[in-house]
């Protein structure tokens, strides 16, 4: 393959690079409290009738648990111990100082009868179910205004047995919205590690208007053409910390969200902060790592490193389309290694599902500050599709170093876009060829920008609406 590195370009980056740190630095582990940290109180499920056979309907033992742990919250909390067996179960919730601890060999399985997953009000960021108007099944295992909450045990297993909910969406025979498999609404102190999580009806983990989550060392599976499955969606969300996972889904792996159309532009509650380390994986419909297409509340502040993403349909997304509103921002992704993928980067600008006809199809939204750097891929189809929107601004995307070997005899296809290359190959399209180095490194979103602009990203929460549980 012909490498077409400006020698100019090479030198002036070897020369910035020596002086100025790229790479977030930092803690490379998520902040979190120690899974198996004793709560003062625990009992079993078993405690309250269940029975791990995996016929038996446990929703109310669940319940009973938890209802029973609520008078712990305020004595240090406490631990719901789910022992080796399999678990059948309808929704339940959880509640603030909890551990729900599944230890080895236990299963917890979805019911497969959609009144186990009681309706609920739509979100309001959302204004609609995400795919029928209306309301919504609620999430296998949900939470709502909750503080310190853990998820985790020792490689147990959440299994959503998906497949009924997936053929009534093929056969176009829902009622609702499909339910997660986990959503946490409106909470902060959130952990979710050492757990596998399978076969969700819809995506998978649902942070939503949540702060500070860490999900750790978890394993989520899917078939790979499983309807809408995707993994960690971080949605409205800040603080959210997510490493050393491994997804194979039917859909995107982490897509992080903040709410659609007008919903989504009124409620104003973005996701910044986002840090994604170390995420293997691969899909066959869907990518490593997207933002949008619900991202009218903003979206800002994602640091993603250490991915590698093979037989991916594509690497890096943005979604969006008129009408979204929003911003997606100050987004630093380095260290990635493609195998097998179609396309690395893509911006698509046409996701024109809408919530309803009220949506302003002027409200465009702003793009900036990107940047993708140090990614190898072997077996790319195409290396980017880049569609801005006329008229609107998708500016400072900067490239840098970045080596695929691409099969397709038009590696880039560029439109409505504007930035800045350095150490791309194959060469780029031609509004990212103006080199980075030396007069428009600062364009660039990188570590100094970061800290400077989180400072001010509470303000707006104060007015935010009451949130229904
Ligand atoms: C979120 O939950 C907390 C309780 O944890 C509650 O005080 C607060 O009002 C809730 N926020 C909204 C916007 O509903
Ligand atoms: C990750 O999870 C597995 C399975 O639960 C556990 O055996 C392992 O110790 C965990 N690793 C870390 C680093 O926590
Ligand atoms: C964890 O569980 C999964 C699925 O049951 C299994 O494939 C894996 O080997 C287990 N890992 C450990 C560390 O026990
Ligand atoms: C949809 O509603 C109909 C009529 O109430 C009911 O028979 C059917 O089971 C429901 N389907 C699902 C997937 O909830
Ligand atoms: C970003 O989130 C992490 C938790 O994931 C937190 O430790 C850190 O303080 C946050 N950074 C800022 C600038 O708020
Ligand atoms: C891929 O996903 C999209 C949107 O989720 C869907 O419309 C399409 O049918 C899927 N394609 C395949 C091959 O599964
Ligand atoms: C991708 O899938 C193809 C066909 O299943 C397989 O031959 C190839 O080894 C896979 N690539 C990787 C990197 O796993
Ligand atoms: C956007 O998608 C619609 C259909 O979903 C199609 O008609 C239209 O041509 C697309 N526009 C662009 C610019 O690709
Ligand atoms: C991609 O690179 C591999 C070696 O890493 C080489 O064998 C292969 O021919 C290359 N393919 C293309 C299309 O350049
Ligand atoms: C870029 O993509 C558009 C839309 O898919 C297509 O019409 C156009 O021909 C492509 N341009 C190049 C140079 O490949
Ligand atoms: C959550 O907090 C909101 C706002 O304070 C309140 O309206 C709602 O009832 C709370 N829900 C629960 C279950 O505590």
């Amino acid at each position: 393959m012909k490498r077409s590195f400006n020698m100019v370009n090479v030198l002036l980056a070897v020369t910035f690079l020596s002086h100025i740190t790229w790479a977030v630095k930092g803690s490379s582990h998520c902040q979190q409290t120690d899974p198996w940290e004793i709560r003062p109180h625990s009992v079993s499920i078993t405690e309250f009738g269940a029975v791990g056979d995996g016929v038996t309907l446990n929703t109310k033992a669940f319940q009973n648990a938890i209802f029973y742990l609520n008078s712990f919250t305020d004595k240090g909390g406490a631990k719901l111990f789910v022992p080796a067996g399999r678990w059948l179960t309808g929704s339940f919730d959880l509640i603030s100082h909890l551990t729900l601890w599944l230890d080895k060999d236990a299963v917890i399985l979805g019911s497969k009868n959609p009144d186990d997953w009681p309706v609920v009000d739509p979100l309001p960021s959302y204004g609609q179910g995400r795919e029928l108007p209306g309301a919504r099944h609620r999430s296998l295992i949900y939470g709502c205004n909750l503080t310190d909450v853990i998820i985790t045990g020792d490689n147990g297993t959440i299994d959503g047995q998906g497949s009924v909910w997936w053929n009534w969406f093929q056969s176009k025979t829902l009622n609702y919205t499909r339910p997660h498999l986990v959503e946490l609404k409106n909470s902060t102190g959130v952990v979710i590690s050492n757990l596998n999580f399978l076969n969700s009806p819809f995506w998978t983990i649902h942070p939503v208007y949540c702060s500070r989550v860490t999900v750790h060392n978890v394993t989520i599976l899917a078939p790979l053409d499983s309807p809408n499955t995707d993994g960690i969606d971080p949605d409205s969300s800040d603080d959210v910390c997510i490493e050393d996972c491994y997804i194979s889904t039917g859909d995107d792996l982490i897509s992080i969200k903040s709410g659609w159309d007008e919903y989504g532009i009124s409620f104003a509650r973005p996701s910044t902060n986002i840090t994604i380390r170390r995420l293997t994986g691969h899909n066959r419909n869907g990518s490593g790592i997207a933002i949008g297409s619900e991202m009218s509340g903003g979206v800002s502040e994602v640091h993603a490193e250490n991915l590698y993403f093979f037989n991916t349909s594509t690497a890096i997304i943005i979604k969006t389309a008129p009408g979204r509103g929003g911003y997606v921002r100050n987004i630093y992704i380095s260290d990635v290694t493609l195998s097998d993928v179609d396309t690395a980067i893509r911006f698509n600008s046409n996701f024109s599902e809408h919530p309803d006809e009220f949506y302003d199809p002027k409200a465009l939204p702003l793009i900036e500050r990107i940047t993708v750097k140090d990614v190898r891929g072997d077996n790319i189809k195409v290396a980017g599709l880049l569609n801005g929107i006329e008229g609107d601004s998708f500016r400072n995307l900067c490239l840098l170093s970045i080596t695929l070997n691409v099969t397709s005899e038009s590696p880039w296809n560029c439109s409505y876009i504007q930035g800045y290359s350095a150490m791309v190959s194959p060469e780029t399209c031609e509004p990212l060829k103006e080199s980075i180095y030396p007069t428009h490194y600062s364009d660039c979103y990188h570590l100094s920008n970061h800290l400077h602009s989180s400072a001010h990203r509470h303000l707006s929460k104060e007015t935010m609406a009451d949130i229904q549980c």
